[in-house]
């Protein structure tokens, strides 16, 4: 299996996430790391513990990370997520387990001692940018790294330009991408940007949710739960009937490349002005400067799907 850290704000879209992460035995999790964004990091925290729990995996560790972007007043995604980050659902927190603290440097130090570590980032970069600029030695041990987050081509959802997880922490998401540009324990290494152009296509559909509660109750009803906040703001804010998954697809396609494809190329973030947040890709090479990133255009979500049902909801695979 491959060893990896996820780091997320979980977050309705990151809590399915984690469910399909935990679902797939190509995946060693190694830790949990929490950081500010959809909702506080002690929340998020909290939220990850009861998806363990609902997995029966409360022995991987959940650490607390960055309760603020690095420059940046912390923005909530709470009007999306609802007040407690699992669209109000209402569901227990776990007791028998409690996050630990310390999210960056237990990055750090996993990095530094165990090989062919890949970390998947679901939620703002402040918790790697920390870690970056903390202990740039260690990315030695890094694999590979996944980011949800950017557009590309597709508009915004929190300005016209700026996709939540970078314009959350823009400078950090720009101390990530210039690393992987210049860092030369990172030469040749690009951040696989599963952005708004793959993810928006990831539309969790009444109709689906109706079909993973008839072929599995328990967990086909608390997906519905979670998600029902979810729904109706999309509804109510974009007219979406359903609501678009963004993170499960960033853990799909670490797992199978063949779930997203795009285009190596620089990128850079911006962090002032009305564009702050926008990843900025050049794939026309005006700038001429190291390919950091693999920027994701397109998708298969029926494929996704597939996946997502076949792990999570646990039909017979064919
Ligand atoms: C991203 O922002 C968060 O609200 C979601 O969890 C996802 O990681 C989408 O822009
Ligand atoms: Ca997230």
């Amino acid at each position: 299996a491959k060893k990896v850290i996820i780091d997320c704000d979980p977050g309705i879209d990151d809590a399915l996430a984690l469910m399909l992460a935990l679902a797939s035995p190509e995946l060693d999790i190694l830790g949990i790391t929490i950081v500010c964004g959809n909702v506080p990091a002690a929340k998020g925290a909290e939220n990850a513990l009861k998806v363990l729990d609902w997995m029966g995996r409360t022995d991987i560790p959940v650490y607390l990370g960055e309760d603020k972007p690095l420059v940046r007043d912390y923005t909530d995604a709470m009007d999306t997520h609802g007040l407690d980050g699992l669209g109000e659902s209402g569901f227990p927190s776990v007791t028998a387990a409690r996050p630990k603290p310390g999210a960056v440097s237990f990055l750090t130090e996993t990095l530094k001692t165990t090989e062919q570590v890949s970390i998947i980032a679901l939620g703002p970069l402040t918790n790697i940018a920390r870690v970056i600029s903390r202990a740039p030695d260690c990315l030695h041990g890094l694999d590979e790294f996944v980011s949800m987050g950017g557009s590309y081509k597709s508009h915004g959802n929190c300005s016209p330009v700026a996709e939540y997880n970078y314009w959350c922490d823009p400078h950090a998401a720009k101390v990530v991408y210039d690393a992987f540009a210049g860092l030369p324990q990172l030469k040749g290494k690009r951040i696989h940007m599963v952005g708004l152009d793959v993810t928006r296509n990831i539309v969790l559909t009444p109709s689906l949710l109706w079909y993973m509660q008839s072929i599995n109750p328990s967990m086909g009803s608390r997906i519905a739960a979670i998600t029902r906040f979810y729904m109706e703001f999309h509804w109510k804010q974009e007219g979406i009937i359903g609501c678009v998954i963004n993170d499960p697809l960033a853990v799909a396609y670490f797992i199978d490349r063949r779930l997203c494809s795009g285009f190596s190329c620089y990128t850079a973030i911006e962090t002032e002005g009305i564009c702050i947040g926008q990843s900025v890709a050049d794939p026309m090479d005006f700038w001429k400067n190291p390919h950091n990133s693999l920027i994701l255009t397109q998708t298969d979500p029926f494929g996704f799907m597939k996946f997502f049902f076949q792990r999570v909801i646990n039909t017979k695979e064919n």
